[in-house]
């Protein structure tokens, strides 16, 4: 991120003046614990060192000027609901304003100017570091004396109600509280979190990227999430968290198999991050990967939010004898996550970009993860 906070602060005096703070928020990764989230289960999730750097200053008007430098475009709006401006990328700022007003923040009128670096639809949450870039500055600029939790939920309440998904809490959270060099595992349910300190002698954790664009909005996500809710509610439940295969098993024929499928696989992904938890205590790489490669097939044949690019990739990993593999994040495309040794990382490089790029002509992306801190101002 540091590379953006240049062109950021001299973009802004170009275009506003001088006088603007820099804030920054990072895009984040996911060891293990997908599609858990919003169902009051764990995650163990990690902040990158890609992200959004702000360069903001309050204005003593009531409009905000907003100029983002990766679309080349201003937007200037009013912070009054009925002043949603138009083009989808600013909605996540612009719910930010309202989410943060709804809970009492005293927000006025800005400048601002933003660039990112977080591959955009690669499963990274470069929409979270957004959100969690402008809840983190306003909080700061207006006084509005939000803590963290507060900010994430900032950035959630804005997918849900300003950008159509209905996500959990996992990508805000990161990117708001997360710790350089340490991965945090979070119970969403009462957003206990606990951070691991994340540094595996003798392996590496790479990305690569698909290139196969995904987009949470829309239904595929929204349904997964249904699925759980109508799960949940046939156990008597409130959540899927702490529900058994047992307890499925008993009410399997009151749900469609699809919804069977889908509750089957977050059933035991609760238990497959406490597992990789306790692994990780151990030392115990082995085991790590192998409920990672268990996680994946789990996405793709039981919740169905895989695509045969992804499977394509772990595929490849498996056979060059990668510890773990997974595709990471909401799924329909973006990056798989791999742990993999040292000495294989080459190998391993190599063969998944030349049999990827024989199979469907591009070469995907490969991006070494660097855990960071969260949002801070520079
Ligand atoms: C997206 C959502 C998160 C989480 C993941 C899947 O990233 O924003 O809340 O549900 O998908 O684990």
């Amino acid at each position: 991120m540091l590379t953006l906070q240049a062109p950021v602060s001299q973009t802004f005096t170009a275009r506003y003046g001088e006088g603007a703070t820099l804030f920054a928020s990072p895009g984040r990764i996911n060891l293990i614990g997908e599609h858990t989230d919003y169902n009051g289960g764990f995650v163990f999730p990690g902040a990158v060192d890609k992200g959004i750097v702000a360069a903001i200053r309050p204005n003593d008007t009531a409009r905000v000027r907003l100029y983002s430098i990766d679309m080349d475009e201003e937007v200037i709006f009013g912070l009054e609901e009925a002043d949603k401006p138009t083009p989808s990328w600013a909605h996540y700022i612009f719910g930010v304003c309202r989410e943060t007003i709804k809970r009492g923040g005293q927000v006025g009128g800005f400048d601002a100017v933003f660039a990112g670096n977080v591959p955009l639809g690669a499963g990274m949450s470069s929409s979270a570091a957004l959100e969690s870039t402008f809840a983190f500055a306003l909080n700061e600029l207006f006084g509005c004396g939000f803590d963290r939790a507060e900010l994430a939920r900032i950035g959630q309440s804005t997918e849900h109600n300003y950008c159509g998904v209905k996500c959990g809490i996992m990508d805000q959270f990161a990117s708001v509280f997360g710790k350089q060099g340490c991965l945090v595992r979070l119970d969403c349910r009462s957003m206990e979190h606990a951070y691991f300190p994340f540094d595996p002698q003798g392996y590496r954790l790479v990305l690569i990227n698909s290139c196969v664009k995904h987009q949470l909005t829309g239904s595929p996500y929204n349904d997964r999430r249904l699925s759980c809710e109508r799960v949940a509610q046939a156990l008597g439940r409130e959540l899927l968290r702490g529900a058994t295969l047992e307890e499925l098993e008993a009410i399997r024929s009151q749900i469609s198999e699809e919804d069977y499928r889908r509750a089957r696989y977050v059933i035991g992904e609760e238990q497959r991050v406490l597992g990789v938890c306790e692994a990780l205590e151990q030392g115990d790489y082995a085991r790590v990967g192998r409920l990672m490669y268990e996680t994946h097939w789990g996405l793709s044949r039981d919740y169905e939010v895989s695509c045969e690019e992804l499977d394509l990739l772990a595929e490849i990993a498996e056979q060059c004898g990668v510890t773990g593999s997974r595709m990471m994040g909401g799924g329909f495309g973006g990056c798989t996550i791999n742990l993999v040794k040292e000495e294989l990382y080459e190998p391993f490089i190599a063969t998944a970009k030349q049999q990827f790029e024989a199979r469907y002509g591009i070469t995907p992306l490969v991006y070494e993860v660097v855990i960071s801190d969260g949002a801070r101002r520079l």
